[in-house]
């Protein structure tokens, strides 16, 4: 750093204006507390008169904490996307071998802890089930025409034939439209986990969104979730396809014809149509207003 004095130039006395790391540090801070100040300052008077509603409610009523739940019935066997039996259909299983050649030592963890077996696959055997590399000729399963497979259908049927290991409260799964604006909804406004019995059934919501290209490896994946971890728990979970009609003119929630539409036009693949429901921004803007980014 120079200091100018008429015509003469000095170089400043490192020991006074410190190193470039005191500098540095200086600077940083100087600018931080100005950064608060400005905040402060600029801050949006709405902000200014949120007051946590801590003392003024009663505490809300806190989960339980550690209490496991008792293990369900057995799991009874459902029907795959070949219209068999899952526990009777050898193409719908995957395939692994015990190879002679020494295996990878895991980074983490443990096979013999999880009782894991050290086998090998091809991609073939673990997503031939789903459709990878149907269309060679030695493919060595039976084909599914995926298009009509629903796999709604074989949720719910998977859910019926286990209805008995369900508390009352498990339902079956269907994809009508089912999200309300705000102003429309009959919810009360706040909701807690004690108003709910346990279902002892776990949704895996998937998002994605209106125009999605699904590529193959998409497909295989999505029906690998579908049939691993929903049909063969004998429906312990059921999977969702969460679309997101993009674009500030949407309006899904207007109508039931509105809703449709954007269903066509969504380019979900068939065979997933019916685990599919829309959402878009104009319901969420009426949900969150002051979230103001919706995505
Ligand atoms: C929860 O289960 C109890 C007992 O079976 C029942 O009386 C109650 O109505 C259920 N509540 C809900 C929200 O389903
Ligand atoms: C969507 O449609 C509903 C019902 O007609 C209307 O109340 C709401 O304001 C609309 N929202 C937007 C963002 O257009």
């Amino acid at each position: 750093m120079y200091i100018t004095v008429g015509r003469h130039q000095w170089h400043a006395p490192r020991r006074l204006l410190g190193g470039g790391r005191t500098r540095s540090l200086a600077l940083v801070l100087s600018l931080s507390v100005l950064s608060v100040l400005v905040f402060f300052v600029l801050l949006p008077s709405e902000w200014q008169d949120v007051v946590l509603p801590l003392h003024r409610q009663p505490a809300p009523r806190r989960m339980p904490v550690a209490q496991p739940l008792p293990p369900l019935p057995d799991r009874v066997p459902c029907y795959g996307p070949r219209r068999r039996l899952l526990s009777e259909s050898p193409d719908d299983e995957l395939r692994s071998a015990h190879l002679d050649i020494p295996y990878p030592v895991p980074f983490i963890g443990s096979y013999d802890e999880l009782g894991l077996e050290r086998t090998w696959m091809t991609p073939e055997d673990r997503y031939g089930p789903y459709g990878y590399g149907e269309e060679d000729d030695d493919y060595g399963r039976e084909r599914v025409s995926w298009d009509a497979v629903n796999w709604a259908r074989l949720q719910n049927s998977c859910f019926d034939r286990n209805e008995a290991r369900f508390p009352a409260a498990a339902r079956w799964f269907t994809n009508e439209p089912r999200f309300a604006l705000r102003g429309d909804s009959r919810l009360p406004l706040v909701r807690t986990w004690d108003e709910f019995n346990a279902t002892r059934r776990t949704a895996i919501v998937v998002r994605t969104y209106n125009g999605y290209r699904y590529k193959p490896e998409d497909m295989h994946n999505l029906r690998a979730l579908v049939t691993e971890a929903s049909l063969r728990t004998g429906g312990e979970y059921a999977v969702v396809l969460l679309v997101n009609i993009r674009g500030p003119e949407s309006n899904v929630t207007r109508s039931r014809e509105a809703y449709d539409e954007a269903f066509r036009k969504a380019d979900i693949p068939p065979e997933f149509r019916s685990i599919a429901i829309l959402w878009d921004e104009s319901l969420l803007r009426s949900w969150y207003p002051k979230v103001e980014e919706y995505r």
